[in-house]
């Protein structure tokens, strides 16, 4: 058998960390283990921290400010947090030259994460969007025939495999594939293992993620929405459950460390079905920028109160199976778990 076909019977990768070993324990309810926390981390050369209109209350960090941000919650017991990188001054180019540069804001600040909080878990966003200069999640060539430009899945997933490299060689214990190309994951995992990083690196799929309005704030807070069309050619359709399954179960193949489902409360019949199908897997869900925007807008207006619809949205995640729950409220969290 190949190494690609073998590639889930390699088990390490899942877990070298403590905390990569609390979610291979089932987590069936909230605690400090199951959460993930996202960063938004920008290339501005001078200290920065920038509110972000459309999630009231989380801000964009320059490299140099994050630790100082951080260390608070790491005291609380931060555990785990994913890093996302927006650029101002980078430049977007058709190929996502920016996403691995060493001028990269999550390549720069992962070292200094790495030796400022031993203990934490590293998870790294891993997609092109935010760095291409038409937005979408993959690259393109222009077919012969027809001239018509498509997203090309072998050139894509080749891209997504460097930068998925220079991230571990920077220190991510997680990368998290969320184009949605098909193959990525093999892909990424053979990457890592013949550069001999195959058993210290995690990969966490964005596996059953739907084409959804609930990622609105956070490509206005990514800077990463696409300057044409939409994504509905590689994110799923949000009527089908069987692309669901099917996604995870071939993500699950390739040898994924984690399968994600993506949005949350829209999709917890997703979530119960991949916590069936995969008794064996860690199953992660994320509380997508639209879901913490809604609630956030809601709490505001005194329709109800953020503790308890906050801990009911967890409890909830948990009920339908998730082990692991990728939240902006984590900070909030953090005081009341
Ligand atoms: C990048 C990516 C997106 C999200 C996570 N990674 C946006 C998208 O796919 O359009 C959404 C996260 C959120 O809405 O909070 N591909
Ligand atoms: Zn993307």
């Amino acid at each position: 058998m190949s190494a690609s076909t073998n590639q889930n019977l390699r088990l390490h990768s899942g877990f070298f960390h403590p905390t990569l070993r609390k979610w291979q324990s089932r987590l069936t309810s909230p605690s400090l283990d199951s959460l993930i926390y996202p960063l938004f981390v920008t290339d501005s050369d001078t200290p920065l921290v920038e509110q972000i209109e459309s999630l009231p209350g989380q801000k964009r960090y320059s490299v140099d400010v994050l630790v100082d941000l951080l260390r608070p919650l790491v005291e609380k017991g931060l555990k785990s947090v994913i890093l996302f990188g927006v650029i101002n001054r980078l430049t977007k180019t058709a190929d996502a030259l920016s996403a691995d540069s060493d001028e990269n804001p999550v390549v720069k600040v992962i070292p200094i994460l790495r030796k400022s909080f031993p203990d934490l878990l590293i998870c790294c966003d891993l997609c092109l969007c935010a760095y291409t200069s038409h937005g979408h999640c993959g690259i393109f060539s222009e077919d012969p025939n027809s001239n018509e430009s498509y997203i090309d899945n072998q050139k894509s997933i080749d891209r997504i495999t460097e930068v998925a490299l220079k991230y571990a060689q920077s220190g991510a214990h997680v990368v998290a594939p969320s184009d949605m190309m098909d193959g990525r994951v093999g892909a990424i995992k053979q990457k890592l293992i013949v550069n001999g990083l195959g058993s210290r690196v995690a990969v966490m799929a964005y596996s059953a993620k739907f084409a959804s309005s609930f990622y609105g704030p956070f490509r206005d807070a990514a800077k990463s929405a696409p300057s044409f069309g939409d994504r509905s050619t590689y994110q799923l359709p949000c009527t089908s459950a069987g692309l669901a399954m099917r996604a995870l179960k071939r993500d699950v193949d390739e040898g994924a460390d984690v399968i994600m489902i993506k949005p949350g409360m829209p999709y917890l019949d997703i979530v119960r079905s991949a916590r069936d199908r995969f008794p064996d897997m860690p199953v992660a869900v994320y509380q997508v920028s639209g879901e913490y925007a809604m609630l956030m807008h809601a709490v505001n207006k005194g329709t109800f109160d953020l503790e308890k619809a906050v801990m009911e949205s967890l409890i909830a995640f948990h009920r339908a199976g998730a082990d692991i729950v990728i939240s902006y409220f984590v900070p909030f969290l953090l005081d009341k778990l």
